[in-house]
């Protein structure tokens, strides 16, 4: 008797293993496929969370576009620049250091190129204001005789060029609504430690 139990019972406890595998691998696989929606479902909400997450390249690119415009100066910087540049030039003209006039002349060509750069066009009541046409004919015409008779060595050319190129310096500063921006002959030199002297022996 007794071994006929002790002979069924491994069987039975067989199956009965083997059932509650299946019944195991079933609840398994209904969990699974119960908790895949629940999976999907907050998907399509993390995007937005993801923007503001700092590792996001995407987050990363833009905070790092906005730290660099930051840095960039505006075009009020660097025209400042280019009237240091252009009262020099008036200076090296007039003490007919024409080499020192030549490379003012450059870095107010450079200068008021790169201000035109920042803000190629303006908002004006009378609709945009294109600046790089505008600096395109002060170029080709004031600023080319200025080039002109520095090559020439002239210092009468020169005089009359530069004030024609103040003449076209404030044209642009009315159209662009600016007319209390009103240029002038410079009365002194803005730097002092270049010397403007073309005959200067020292240093040597
Ligand atoms: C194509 C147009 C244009 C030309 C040409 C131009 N300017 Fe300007 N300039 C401007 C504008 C626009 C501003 C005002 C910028 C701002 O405040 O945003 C300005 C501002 C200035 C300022 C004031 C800068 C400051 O913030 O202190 C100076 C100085 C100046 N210009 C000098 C000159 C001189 C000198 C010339 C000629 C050699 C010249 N500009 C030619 C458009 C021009």
């Amino acid at each position: 008797m007794s071994n006929s139990v002790t002979k069924s019972s491994p069987v039975k406890r067989t199956r009965q293993f083997l059932t509650f595998l299946a019944l195991c691998l079933l609840l398994g696989a209904g969990v699974v496929v119960l908790r895949l929606p629940s999976v999907a479902q907050p998907q399509p909400a993390s995007p937005p969370s993801k923007t503001s997450d700092p590792t996001n390249p995407i987050a990363a690119l833009r905070a790092e576009i906005d730290q660099l415009k930051g840095k960039v100066p505006d075009q009020s910087h660097a025209m400042a620049d280019e009237g240091y540049h252009f009262a020099n030039l008036w200076f090296a003209g007039e003490k007919k250091n024409w080499p020192l006039a030549k490379f003012y002349l450059d870095e107010t060509r450079s200068h008021l190129n790169w201000a035109v750069r920042i803000i190629p066009v303006r908002k004006t009541r009378a609709g945009d204001l294109e600046l790089k046409g505008i600096l395109d004919a002060i170029d080709n015409t004031f600023l080319s005789e200025i080039a002109n008779s520095i090559e020439s060595k002239n210092v009468e050319k020169f005089t009359g060029a530069y004030r024609q190129t103040i003449e076209g310096c404030y044209a642009c500063h009315k159209a662009a609504e600016k007319p209390y921006l009103r240029p002038q002959i410079p009365q002194a030199p803005p730097q002092s430690i270049i010397n403007f002297d073309p005959d200067a022996r020292w240093p040597e």
